[in-house]
């Protein structure tokens, strides 16, 4: 396994070009499964999740090439619906397949995702929605047996809570439905808006994009044909990069990035003394003199976003003053803690509430990463530390970050991918 090999503290300079998002990217290629036609996607980022999910495609009978950032892609000839386990479990945004391949095949067995390191991730109000919609739902040896022989039906769904890829799946199954389905507590991420317009430009009419309540009319199980299309600029990597410079005290820019979706992102740097300077697709930020503690609740979107709690928290041991962190949206999602502490950093963890004083002068050391974002989190940190600091298992971070150390290289870092 490789490991990320990082001596601090690091200045960095220039300008980083920001990959195309994931998160964008996995509902987009699952939405390909409702046309019978190729379609050709721009700006996908090289990521182990994409090329993941591109496996299971290919167990589909997809026919695709994915090559750089463009993937054409062809479901014409499909003759099998079962996501298996062994692809799944790798990766649980494979759900995603789940509502397309429904309601256009009219059946499909995919297997439970099971959580992650973050925590439990259920899919019940997934099977909830489509139960609504007339889909019957078994649960068979770790497998979701989704049977709609007639195709769905519009209805009335209300999300008991916000959820991504829960919207995201009863949008692609409500696009082929018969009749109109409304969608109450949708989720409103950038991608979840990009899904909305790439199926509305596809001649599937829908209401209220961008907001937390859709009207679908459904094509009625007419295959869609979609024109090619980019996909939208990642906001967590960006902000991950905004962070890279906020705790090394650098200037530098952002390319090819959408500062509109990284509003309450930039709002808290803002709050920790660094100062920000957008225009169409770029960003340059400035450093804090000092940087200055502060209190993050995350929330779904345009809240603050939980992907980007971990790298605040690494922020947050740079700056001086009492900061807290609540995490509203997992149950799990400060096994990054433990690593920073590793480094010196002093954090009292509360419930979902990490409390942090600081500055600290954070030690290179050893340090594991657990899941993607706590990952960065510690790259971050080992960039502020003095010392080297080493980060393994960064398989974790190769499933959301493309060319994570060549990019910080080209800024500067003192940082190199070694195996162990
Ligand atoms: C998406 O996950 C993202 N993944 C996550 O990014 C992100 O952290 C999360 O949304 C929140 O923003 C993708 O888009 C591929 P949820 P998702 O369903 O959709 C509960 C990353 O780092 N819930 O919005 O799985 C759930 O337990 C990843 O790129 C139910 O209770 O998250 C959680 O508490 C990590 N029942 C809350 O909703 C359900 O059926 C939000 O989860 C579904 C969700």
């Amino acid at each position: 396994m490789d490991y990320l090999s990082i001596t601090g503290p690091s200045r960095l300079q220039g300008e980083v070009a920001i990959s195309g998002a994931k998160n964008a990217a996995l509902p987009l290629i699952a939405a390909t499964l409702l046309s019978d036609q190729p379609c050709t996607i721009e700006n996908i980022p090289q990521v182990a999740d994409i090329r993941t999910l591109l496996k299971l495609f290919e167990k589909l009978g997809s026919r695709f090439i994915f090559e750089e950032h463009t993937l054409t892609i062809d479901n014409e000839a499909i003759d099998n619906t079962i996501a298996t386990y062994d692809i799944v479990k790798t990766m649980r945004a494979s759900i995603l397949v789940l509502g397309p391949l429904l309601a256009r095949f009219g059946r499909c067995e995919v297997s439970l995702p099971g959580g992650c390191a973050i925590g439990q991730r259920p899919i019940d109000l997934h099977l909830k929605a489509l139960e609504q919609m007339g889909a019957l739902i078994e649960i068979k040896n770790g497998y979701v047996v989704a049977t709609a022989p007639e195709g769905l039906q519009g209805a009335q769904i209300i999300f008991d809570k916000v959820t991504v890829t829960g919207s995201e799946n009863i949008i692609m199954a409500a696009a082929l439905a018969r009749g109109k389905s409304t969608l109450i507590n949708v989720a409103k991420e950038p991608e979840v808006v990009q899904l909305c317009e790439l199926l509305s430009a596809a001649g599937v009419s829908i209401e209220g994009i961008g907001t937390g309540e859709l009207t679908i009319h459904g094509t009625d199980r007419q295959p869609l044909k979609f024109d090619p299309f980019a996909i939208i600029p990642d906001r967590i990597e960006a902000g991950t990069y905004l962070c890279a410079a906020a705790i090394t005290y650098s200037c530098i820019s952002l390319s090819g990035v959408r500062p509109d979706h990284l509003d309450a992102v930039t709002a808290k740097l803002h709050e920790a003394g660094c100062r920000i300077e957008s225009e169409a697709d770029r960003m340059v930020i400035y450093p804090a003199a000092r940087l200055k503690a502060f209190e993050i609740s995350t929330t779904e979107y345009p809240g603050f976003p939980t992907d980007m709690q971990a790298q605040f928290m690494a922020l947050a041991t740079q700056a001086e003053g009492v900061s807290i962190i609540e995490e509203r949206l997992f149950e799990n999602r400060f096994m990054h803690v433990s690593e920073l502490q590793r480094l010196g950093a002093s954090i009292h963890l509360k419930g979902n509430t990490a409390t942090l004083n600081g500055p600290i002068q954070l030690l290179g050391a050893d340090v594991m990463a657990t899941d993607l974002r706590a990952s960065s989190a510690l790259v971050l940190a080992g960039l502020a530390a003095s010392g080297v600091t080493n980060v393994h298992r960064i398989y974790h971070l190769d499933r959301g970050y493309e060319a994570l150390h060549e990019k910080l290289k080209k800024l500067g870092a003192k940082i190199e991918r070694l195996k162990e």
